[in-house]
């Protein structure tokens, strides 16, 4: 007998941290590999467009999802080889994120500790490369696994395939709602003894806190710290994290704009100067300031957030007014980080 439910007309206001109300036309939980071979065969799925969703910590929901919502819930974690420095796990892509951190910090496997409280699940970490005090998620990925939703093929992508960047990979452009996320392999270090704490406010919070001797256990609580003195947690206050990408821009553009504004905060790279995305918002005077139910945050202002009973179109016309006076301020186009759906 199928297992495999779908329920209509569901409210997604549980479901995504900026809070808005939205509804998918159909929802279905997917629990396990099976439940997805399942889906292929009914037809809800041979009807209807789909939409892939986890935790809902990085969409915008302009209006309600008239698709079948497959929503993400396989959770498991399984080792999968490990020697006398390593440990390959294999981890259900629907497990929450920070339990995952948790669970390996507690075992002192090393590689995640940097990126603990980001919110969302495990399947959604490569999409965007997830990164955060120094680490990005590719690092510790070794395997992303999932059905071509197409081909209904079961494919595994190498580290290399994801062709993972900041805050990018193969998931959020060629593959986007066409692939789903099964499961992610990481390798973790053993007893690790190397640190990433040259991120300025890790070194300072690991002070504060008087750590003799570090270890991942007090990393993590450090960017633990430091994250709940800044960003809004989304159940006090809607939001999606950093709303935009922090922008690169030529060396010559950054030379110009340092005669002018002094403190601008940027960082060289191959490529180009990384510029902070907050700074330049917070300079075109949007941090803090409220404009009716929607504004930048006043600790971060890269923060879009939703004071209680805002829109998705009015989230969306405050980030484009924001973007379209930085740009006119500074020259620089300002990309969404968070996903738009319209
Ligand atoms: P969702 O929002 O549900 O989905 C995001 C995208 O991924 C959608 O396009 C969706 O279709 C797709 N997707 C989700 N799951 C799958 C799957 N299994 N298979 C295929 N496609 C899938 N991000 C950072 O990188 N660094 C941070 O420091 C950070 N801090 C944050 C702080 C706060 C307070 C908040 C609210 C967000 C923050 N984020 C941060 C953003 C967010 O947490 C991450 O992008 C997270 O990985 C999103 O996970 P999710 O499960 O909620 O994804
Ligand atoms: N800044 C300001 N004003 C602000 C905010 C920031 O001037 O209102 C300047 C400060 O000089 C600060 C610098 O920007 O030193 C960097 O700020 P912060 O350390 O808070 O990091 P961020 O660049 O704003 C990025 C990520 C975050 C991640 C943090 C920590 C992006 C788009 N955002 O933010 O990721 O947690 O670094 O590593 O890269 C997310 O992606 O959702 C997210 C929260």
């Amino acid at each position: 007998m199928s297992k495999v439910r779908f329920e209509h007309n569901v409210s997604l206001k549980p479901y995504n941290t900026f809070g808005l109300e939205a509804y998918a036309k159909f929802l279905s939980r997917i629990t396990s590999e099976n439940d997805l071979q399942e889906c292929f065969d009914s037809s809800e799925f041979k009807t209807e467009k789909h939409f892939i969703l986890g935790g809902g910590s990085n969409l915008l929901l302009v209006n309600s999802i008239d698709k079948l919502v497959l929503k993400n819930e396989i959770d498991f974690l399984k080792i999968i080889a490990e020697d006398a420095q390593s440990i390959r796990i294999s981890v259900g892509a629907g497990m929450n994120w920070h339990q995952l951190v948790q669970y390996t910090v507690q075992k002192n496997w090393g590689g995640l500790e940097n990126l603990a409280l980001i919110p969302g699940t495990v399947g959604a970490s490569p999409i965007q490369n997830i990164g955060a005090y120094g680490s990005e998620v590719k690092q510790a990925i070794r395997e992303v696994s999932g059905y071509d939703l197409n081909t209904k093929e079961f494919l595994v992508f190498s580290n290399n395939a994801c062709e993972f960047g900041y805050r990018d990979s193969v998931f959020k452009r060629k593959y986007l709602q066409k692939f789903f996320i099964t499961n992610v392999v990481f390798e973790l270090v053993k007893e690790p003894s190397e640190f990433t704490i040259a991120y300025g406010a890790i070194q300072q919070e690991l002070e504060n806190m008087g750590v003799q001797k570090i270890n991942i256990a007090n990393i993590a609580t450090a960017v633990i710290n430091i994250r709940q003195s800044k960003l809004p947690n989304p159940k006090d206050l809607g939001n999606a994290g950093s709303f935009f990408k922090n922008p690169l821009i030529a060396n010559e553009h950054y030379e110009r704009l340092r005669k002018k504004y002094p403190s601008l905060v940027g960082h060289h790279s191959d490529n180009g100067v990384k510029i902070a995305a907050g700074w330049l918002i917070e300079h075109a005077g949007f941090k803090g300031k409220r404009n009716g139910e929607v504004g930048m945050h006043a600790k971060q202002a890269l923060v879009l957030v939703n004071y209680g009973n805002a829109t998705g179109a009015a989230l969306l016309q405050h980030a484009r007014e924001v973007q379209k006076c930085v740009f006119k301020q500074f020259d620089i186009h300002l990309e969404m980080e968070v996903n738009i759906i319209e």
